[in-house]
């Protein structure tokens, strides 16, 4: 059987040396190159974060501004990524587009694959940032027939991409600066993890030698499912079939219940096993948005109540499973227009920055080599091949 330790889901393995992002399950702290999430969310901005994220080190002005500069000179699609993205059946989930159109890019950039160049990867770790939001958009627009917008280089980032997700460009909801400021606040929160699933594929695909377009194609993948980013998408559709607050001890029931197939959604962590601190900023900014937007969704009573039967319930408490980014980050998405199919693409879009970060950090890595885990065989012992008419 050979040597090897047995780890499934890597909860004991440390796959590579990192310097972007601590994390103290424990404790419930999350640093980006050493500065605590609670500073950033209060202090930064998204395309802040990105830089610190890929360079290592906040910005000053001018340098900022330069970043700024180079992000939005990248922000257009080349137009043959619409025939691409017409192929699409109309109502395709857009995660699933995300995921194809990211793919192509490496055959619309293929000029810069050179990947011993420094030069060469920042530029496609830039125009990854720069157009993952104006794909994302386009992929939205498509799926309910509008058409699809430039992006619009005069506003900022987190402004920009809803100016061109957002259908009513009479009433700008992409406009209203609380609505921004919520949108990019959620960013910085999701901008990185250290090896979550999809940063894991990311750095997996990248050990390759496969160019960055495809590697974070397949982070975009790996963060679709309920159990990573799609929890978001997941959380909404829970809460939705919770539907009143006197519904909920039920749902925590059916969650306790190991044959019942259901989990809380939002809930529970790998590495948290206190509460995970970006819920704790989101949960405070849910009420903040809400009231400023004068908006009054029953949901967050159903969240709120949810929350409060799970945190008292010993199945809970003695697994230590806290309410995890997740689960308030789609109520504020809704309060914020976002349809649900899209709160996963939300996710994806700021978690760009931290793929983008950790494959250029690997290329530089003289410890990379390809990564290849082994297994432990459990199927048969050597045999004879049997003819077809003995069997
Ligand atoms: N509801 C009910 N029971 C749960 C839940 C939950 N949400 N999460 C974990 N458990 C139980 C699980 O059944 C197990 O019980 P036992 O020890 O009796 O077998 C115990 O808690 C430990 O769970 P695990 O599955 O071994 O933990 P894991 O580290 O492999 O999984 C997780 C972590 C996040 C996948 C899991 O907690 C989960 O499925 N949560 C719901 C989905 C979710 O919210 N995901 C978002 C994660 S945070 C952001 C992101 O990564 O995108």
């Amino acid at each position: 059987t050979g040597c090897f330790t047995y780890d499934p889901g890597f909860g004991a393995t440390a796959s590579c040396k990192s310097a972007i992002t601590y994390i103290d399950g424990d404790a419930g702290v999350l640093l980006y190159r050493g500065y605590p999430i609670e500073q950033l969310a209060e202090k930064s901005s998204f395309t802040e974060v990105a830089y610190l994220l890929m360079h290592g080190d906040l910005p000053n002005a001018q340098q900022l501004e330069g970043f700024e500069h180079e992000v939005t000179h990248h922000t257009m699609m080349h137009e043959a990524f619409r025939t691409f993205l017409y192929g699409f059946r109309h109502d395709a989930h857009p995660m699933a587009m995300l995921v194809g159109m990211l793919g192509s890019m490496a055959s619309f950039y293929h000029n810069d694959l050179d990947l011993e160049d420094p030069a060469q990867r920042r530029l496609a770790a830039i125009r990854l940032i720069a157009k993952v939001p104006t794909i994302a958009a386009a992929c939205h627009r498509y799926s309910i027939g509008w058409p699809i917008r430039y992006p619009r280089n005069n506003l900022e980032y987190t402004t920009r991409f809803l100016h061109m997700m957002k259908e009513v460009p009479s009433e700008p909801l992409e406009l209203n600066p609380v609505a921004a400021k919520a949108l990019d606040l959620l960013f910085i929160l999701h901008a990185d993890h250290e090896q979550n699933a999809s940063t894991s594929t990311v750095r997996l695909v990248g050990s390759t030698g496969a160019n960055p377009y495809v590697s974070v194609a397949a982070g975009v993948a790996a963060l679709w499912g309920p159990a990573h980013g799609g929890a978001n998408e997941a959380v909404l559709k829970m809460l939705e079939e919770i539907g009143r607050p006197e519904s909920v001890q039920s749902a925590v029931d059916k969650a306790k219940d190991k044959e019942s197939g259901f989990r809380l959604m939002g809930f529970g962590h790998r590495v948290y096993k206190n509460f995970d601190p970006r819920a704790k900023i989101i949960r405070e900014m849910t009420y903040k948005v809400l009231g400023e937007l004068g908006v009054n969704d029953p949901l967050l009573d159903v969240a709120m109540k949810l929350e409060e039967a799970a945190l008292k319930d010993d199945y809970f408490v003695q697994r230590k499973l806290y309410p995890n980014v997740d689960f308030y980050s789609g109520i504020i998405y809704k309060a914020l227009g976002i349809p649900v199919e899209m709160f996963t693409v939300m996710f994806a879009i700021a978690r760009t920055a931290g793929w983008v970060s950790h494959w250029l950090e690997q290329q530089e890595d003289p410890e990379n080599r390809i990564g290849r885990p082994r297994q432990i065989y459990t199927g048969s012992a050597q045999r004879d091949y049997v003819a077809m008419g003995q069997r």
